[in-house]
């Protein structure tokens, strides 16, 4: 095999952000903006990399000099193939052009994509067989070394695609039969640094431990519902559970007093969902800014209300196509 392609999908969290961080389960969906990673062997021994999507066009580096410092543009596929030339002691040059429909405006989880792409990659051009837990592990031990936090959640959702319950670090991974999720997706018009809010929320954790820890267990409760939930299609009960957890993340301390992990605009965005008609809304991910997730049937009507609210509906579905290989030549 000389060359190949492979894609994989965003992510949305739809239950458990930060629980997921202490040991509890989340569910989360993958979303039908893809990322694609081409990758070619070449006999110089150098990595080009090539991602028109971050203006990156004729970057190069030394095999020799891949445990050095990296741009933040192509910092995840050189740690990833610095890892997996590691795992299974091969060297060789590479051609990798990355291509993503993932909007880099929203928190959709472009770095977990092009990480588990760029394994499925190296995996094909030189022929070692990797099953989804080798990938996920691999790919995890990758992100945690240049984000130093995550629970991995969203490289579940890159391999797996469709909906996964997920317990932190990839314990569990178990994809749902969940079909058409009625899902509406808001942006509150920024985005926040998931990292900064999982610190503050862990340094207002060691203040209080038991505070968090019953939160994350309520939580944790919730999961276990809108799992049964989903599988049953009963839309109605999980937009009532969404309303719930976000009631829960209301009540963190921190990055704000009144909020919690929430803020006005999230707040402004779901109340204007839930008079729209909707089973229920919350914030996706960290908090604070980014997206807001609702269900509702009238999808039409509920984005018209998240605009007129000050945010902007993003057209996203969940996407049942996880990582896969696009073509070989
Ligand atoms: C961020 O999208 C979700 C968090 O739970 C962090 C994580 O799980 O890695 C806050």
């Amino acid at each position: 095999m000389k060359k190949i392609v492979v894609s994989a999908p965003g992510k949305l969290m739809l239950f458990g952000e930060h629980a997921v961080v202490y040991n509890r389960p989340c569910l989360v969906g993958a979303v039908n903006q893809r990322l694609f990673v081409e990758a070619e062997k070449i006999s110089e021994k150098k990595i080009f990399i090539s991602a028109p999507d971050l203006k990156i066009s004729d970057f190069s580096v030394s095999l020799n000099d891949l445990n050095k410092e990296q741009p933040k543009e192509v910092k995840f596929v050189l740690e990833t193939v610095k890892n997996f030339f590691q795992k299974y002691n091969i060297e060789s040059g590479l051609k990798i052009k990355t291509e993503s429909q993932i909007s880099s405006e929203y928190g959709f989880g472009s770095s977990s994509a092009v990480t588990v792409c760029s394994i499925k990659a190296l995996s094909g051009l030189f022929q070692i067989e990797m099953k989804e837990k080798e990938i996920f592990d691999l790919a995890y031990k990758t992100v945690l070394a240049l984000q130093d936090v995550g629970s991995g959640f969203d490289i579940g959702a890159a391999i797996y695609g469709g909906v996964i319950y997920f317990l932190t670090g990839g314990k569990i991974i178990e994809p749902l039969k969940v079909k058409d999720i009625p899902l509406i997706v808001g942006y509150t018009g920024f985005k926040t640094s998931t990292s900064e809010i999982v610190k503050q929320v862990k340094a207002e954790m060691e203040k209080n431990p038991e505070y968090y820890e019953n939160l994350y267990n309520q939580i944790a409760q919730i999961i276990e519902k809108a799992k049964a939930a989903m599988e049953n299609s009963n839309w109605p009960e999980i937009g009532k559970l969404m309303s719930e957890n976000q009631e829960i993340l209301r009540k963190f301390k921190t990055p704000s007093k009144e909020y919690g992990v929430s803020s006005e605009i999230i707040e402004k965005l779901i109340d204007a969902c839930q008079k729209a008609g909707a089973f229920g809304a919350k914030l996706s991910g960290a908090g604070v800014g980014d997206c807001i997730i609702a269900l509702g049937e009238d999808k039409e009507k509920i984005e018209k209300a998240i605009s007129q609210a000050g945010g902007r509906p993003v057209s996203v579905k969940i996407d049942y196509q996880g990582l896969k290989i696009e073509k070989i030549w």
